[in-house]
C-alpha cells in the first residue's frame, strides 16, 4: 500500500520511519518532508495547510492511507474533506480536534465528565478576567482558548505577570483570533508526563509512556518550549498510575465525546500533572507529541500500519502493542534563541559520523538543503534518539551522537531523562 504522512517535523520523521519498516507498505511519501525524511520517503511540496493541494495528490497517487502529524490540518478539517473524497485518513475529525483547538471546549468537557483537571473559569472579557485574577491570587495560569503555536499559555507566578498575560492575550491580540477569550485556571504543582492512545471513537490502545522537558535550559528553568527532549518509558507512570489514568481520565473522554456526539479517532495526547500519585490533566492534544514520538516509535516492535489502518476504519480490535524492552531518549538540539528568535543557514556537521552509531537515529526537525549542505532552518533542528537498556543507558547512547554533531549557536540540554534516574 502507498501512504502519506504530513508534516514536516521530528514527529513526521519518526512516523515516517517507522511506516515505512511495514511489510505492508511498498512507498511512503511526506508533505512538506525535510530532507532527513527524504532519505525514507518521497517528499512532496505541498504545505501541510494546503487541503486541496493534498486531496489532489492523494487521489492523483491512489493513497491508500493519510496520516497527519501537526494539529493545524486537523482543526482545519483535513479530516472530514478527505473522507468526503473517499480517501482513507487517520486523525480526528474537524468537530473532534476542538479537544485541542479551543481549550474551553476541553475544559468544559472535562467538567461535565468529571475528568480531574485544574479548576477554571473562561472570560471573553478583559476586566472580569482581570477582576478573577485578583480574587483567586497567583501562582495562577492564563490560556489563550485557541491555537497559539504552543505559545499561548502563561504559567503566572505574580498577579502582575497574569493581568499582562491577559492584555497581551485579549487587548494586545498577539495570538489574533485565539485570544477572542481566555482560561484561567489553578496552578497546579506535580510532575508532568504525556499519555497516548490510539483510539477509533470506541477501543482504545494505550501507548508506553513518555516524558517530555517542556522548558528551554536545564533544571526545568527559561520559557516553555515545543519540548527539548523526551524519554520512554517514564517511571512516574507506575502500573498502577497508568490503570488510574486510563480508567479516570481517557476512558471518559473517549466515551463523553462519543456520548455528545464527536468521537474523537486517531491519536489523543493527554498532558498529564502528577501529584502524590494523582494525575489531573493539563491539556488534550489531537495528535502525537514532538518529541515524544520519536523515542515512542523507536520503541514500538508492532507495526504501526494495522493500527493506523483500524483507527481509520473505525475498527480498532488489537488489545496491546509490543514494546522493545530498551529505552528511549531523545535530545532535541535547537537553534541558538530558541524558543525567541534565532540565526538559520549554519551547515549542519557530525551528521555522517552519527550514520555509523548503533542504536541512533537522528530525526530531522528544522532542517534544510543549501547549496548540497543540511542547515539549521528551525527552531528544533534535530531530535537526536538513542536506545540503551536502561534510561540511563539511552541517554549515555543519545549525548554520544549530540557530541558529534554542532553547528553554529547549537543549543540543547543537558539533563534529559535525569527525572527518570531520580526515581
Ligand atoms: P499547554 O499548552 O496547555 O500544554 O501548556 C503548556 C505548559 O504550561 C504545560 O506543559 C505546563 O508545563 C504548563 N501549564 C499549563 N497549564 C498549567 C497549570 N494549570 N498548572 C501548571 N502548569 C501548567
Ligand atoms: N511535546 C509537546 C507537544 O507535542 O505539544
Amino acid at each position: 500500500m502507498k501512504v502519506l504522512v504530513i508534516g514536516g517535523g521530528g514527529r513526521e520523521h519518526a512516523l515516517v520511519w517507522k511506516i515505512a519498516q511495514s511489510p505492508l507498505v511498498e512507498a511512503v511519501y511526506c508533505a512538506p518532508g525535510n530532507p532527513g525524511i527524504a532519505g525514507l520517503a518521497e517528499c512532496v511540496h505541498i504545505p501541510a495547510d494546503d487541503i486541496d493541494a493534498l486531496i489532489d495528490f492523494a487521489t492523483a497517487e491512489k493513497i491508500d492511507l493519510t496520516v497527519v502529524g501537526p494539529e493545524v490540518p486537523l482543526t482545519m478539517g483535513i479530516v472530514d474533506r478527505f473522507q468526503t473524497a473517499g480517501l482513507e485518513i487517520f486523525g480526528p475529525n474537524q468537530a473532534a480536534a476542538c479537544i485541542e483547538g479551543s481549550k474551553s471546549f476541553s475544559k468544559d468537557l472535562m467538567a461535565q465528565y468529571d475528568i480531574p483537571t485544574a479548576a477554571y473559569q473562561t472570560f471573553t472579557e478583559r476586566d472580569a478576567a482581570v477582576a478573577y485574577v485578583k480574587a483567586q491570587g497567583a501562582p495562577i495560569v492564563v490560556k489563550a482558548d485557541g491555537l497559539a503555536a504552543g505559545k499561548g499559555v502563561i504559567v503566572a507566578m505574580t498577579e502582575e505577570q497574569a493581568i499582562a498575560g491577559i492584555d497581551d492575550i485579549m487587548l494586545d491580540k498577539v495570538f489574533g483570533a485565539a485570544g477572542a477569550s481566555v482560561v484561567i485556571e489553578e496552578f497546579m504543582d506535580g510532575e508532568e508526563a504525556s499519555f497516548f492512545v490510539f483510539t477509533d471513537g470506541k477501543n482504545i490502545l494505550p501507548l508506553a509512556s513518555s516524558q517530555d522537558h517542556k522548558r528551554a535550559f536545564d533544571n526545568d528553568e527559561g520559557p516553555n518550549t515545543g519540548g527539548m527532549g523526551a524519554y520512554s518509558p517514564a517511571p512516574v507512570v507506575t502500573a498502577a498510575l497508568h490503570d488510574v489514568i486510563v480508567e479516570t481520565i481517557v476512558k471518559p473522554t473517549i466515551t463523553g465525546m462519543a456520548n455528545d456526539g464527536c468521537p474523537y479517532s486517531g491519536i489523543l495526547y493527554v498532558g498529564l500533572m502528577i501529584k502524590d500519585g494523582k494525575p489531573r490533566v493539563v491539556e488534550y492534544n489531537a495528535r502525537f507529541g514532538d518529541p515524544e514520538a520519536q523515542p515512542l516509535l523507536m520503541r514500538m516492535k508492532s507495526d504501526i500500519v494495522p493500527v493506523l489502518q483500524a483507527c481509520a476504519r473505525g475498527k480498532l480490535q488489537q488489545d496491546s502493542i509490543e514494546w522493545h524492552d530498551k529505552a528511549a531518549v531523545c535530545v532535541a538540539m535547537a537553534s541558538g534563541g530558541y524558543p525567541a528568535s534565532y540565526d538559520k543557514g549554519f551547515e549542519i556537521t557530525g551528521l555522517e559520523e552519527v550514520l555509523a552509531m548503533e542504536d541512533v537515529v537522528v530525526f530531522h526537525a528544522g532542517t534544510s538543503l543549501k547549496d548540497g549542505k543540511i542547515v539549521n532552518s528551525g527552531g528544533r533542528v534535530l531530535g537526536v534518539t538513542g536506545l540503551g537498556s536502561t534510561v540511563a543507558e539511552a541517554i549515555d547512547c543519545a549525548y554520544a551522537a549530540v557530541a558529534k554533531i554542532n553547528w553554529n549557536g547549537v543549543h540543547f540540554r543537558k539533563d534529559i531523562g535525569r527525572k527518570a534516574l531520580n526515581r
